[in-house]
């Protein structure tokens, strides 16, 4: 039956301290450009990536800007080769293509959604055999899992090619008890309305270096030399966040801890669901804490009686938005023709996660009714039984 309120796949979750600093913001006419919530929303969500290393946060309007940014700083020039996790999103992306650079897609692991080590070991053999190895490696912590840190940093520790990790989706997440975000030699999340926190759109670099993090606010704001006139030595973007956007940001953080706990007990209740239909919900590879910002449900296409579109397009009809898995990059008529790496000739991972993962709606202000709802119709859709009436504990 069509649901009369429309289930969102991720909407935004908002807990009420926006406004206060919203009303901060507008009473001390700190609406535009920069302003106090900038600099404190920075140094908020440093500390909360942790660790024993001081980070420096430059927040922008979006993560598709901090990746550009980040490739900047990585010296990523026309004519340079950039390696990309080929499972991902075109913001990932589409900032090599800013630069004039070339990307070459690795693969992702069999049955995960993440760069696969020997995908990458394949791409660095074949790009040092030619003598042209990749300026950066632009590595995602995807639908909020870690990659597999272990093994991907010494790879590129090897070939001396430094790490941009794309950490947009997995603000929260770990590895081995260290944050995503902290792997990379930059790192750059996203704060999108369908992110795990939102500033309505937004994004940030981060970084360990205090000058990086400098040049980075410098180059989002123009590149305005600090002259009495204008005065530009270099070229500039207006890529920096608000003052607003960085009020809602800082009252969003206020609250991570809450939204990812909320969407583990969703992946869980997912799981606990589903058992003995013919779907896996994507399991978190070994050493990853995720923060569960979407739940992946993969189809089994021998015995699913639906694909993964059918699925789609059946939640649809009954209001309930659900997504396809991202459609990998070297599939993507944008980036035709360029290379693509996998860890076995002929077997494609990404392509494979693609065909049978659907995203199901995973928002941490979805209601207890809202998940039985969406559970109920995915196990009708895929044969199973009605699911028993939940014990309240
Ligand atoms: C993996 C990944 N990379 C990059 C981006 C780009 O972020 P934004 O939409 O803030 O530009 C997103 C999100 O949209 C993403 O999911």
């Amino acid at each position: 039956m069509r649901l009369e309120k429309r289930i969102f796949l991720s909407p935004p979750h908002c807990n009420g301290q926006e406004l206060e600093y919203l009303r901060q913001a507008v009473e001390s006419n700190w609406v535009a450009p920069a302003g106090p919530h900038l600099p404190a929303f920075e140094q908020e969500l440093c500390t909360a990536l942790g660790g024993a290393t001081e980070l420096h946060g430059a927040a922008l309007v979006s993560g598709t800007a901090a990746i550009h940014l980040g490739l900047r700083l990585l010296g990523v020039q026309p004519g340079d080769t950039v390696f990309c996790s080929d499972l991902t999103f075109a913001g990932s992306v589409n900032p090599v293509l800013y630069e004039g650079a070339t990307p070459v897609f690795i693969d992702s692991e069999v049955g995960g959604c993440n760069m696969a080590p020997a995908a990458l070991a394949n791409a660095f053999a074949a790009a040092a055999a030619h003598n042209r190895l990749p300026r950066a490696a632009i590595i995602v912590d995807l639908y909020g899992q870690s990659a597999a840190w272990g093994q991907l940093l010494p790879l590129c520790a090897q070939y001396g090619v430094p790490v941009l990790e794309d950490a947009a989706e997995a603000l929260g997440a770990s590895y081995a008890g260290q944050a995503c975000g902290t792997f990379g030699a930059v790192a750059a999340f996203s704060f999108n309305g369908n992110k795990i926190i939102t500033t309505s759109g937004g994004g940030m670099l981060v970084t360990g270096s205090t000058e990086s993090a400098e040049k980075i606010r410098f180059w989002a704001s123009q590149s305005k030399e600090p002259a009495p006139y204008y005065l530009h030595r270099e070229l500039g973007f207006n890529y920096r966040m608000s003052n607003l956007c960085a009020g809602v940001g800082r009252a969003q953080l206020l609250t991570l801890r809450e939204h990812i706990a909320r969407r583990g007990e969703i992946y869980a209740y997912y799981k606990e669901a589903f058992a003995g239909l013919p779907l896996q919900m994507l399991p978190a590879p070994a050493g990853s804490e995720p923060n569960n910002w979407l739940s992946i449900a993969l189809l089994e296409p021998s015995n699913a009686p639906l694909t993964a579109q059918q699925l789609v397009d059946a939640l649809e009809a009954d209001n309930v938005e659900a997504r396809r898995a991202w459609n990998p990059m070297h599939c993507q008529p944008v980036f035709a023709g360029y290379d693509y790496h996998t860890a076995e000739a002929g077997v494609c991972a990404s392509e494979d996660f693609f065909a049978r993962g659907v995203c199901l709606p995973s928002g941490s202000g979805m209601a207890e009714a809202e998940l039985e709802a969406v559970a109920t119709r995915v196990r009708r859709l895929l044969g199973g039984q009605d699911i028993p009436a939940r014990s309240k504990t």
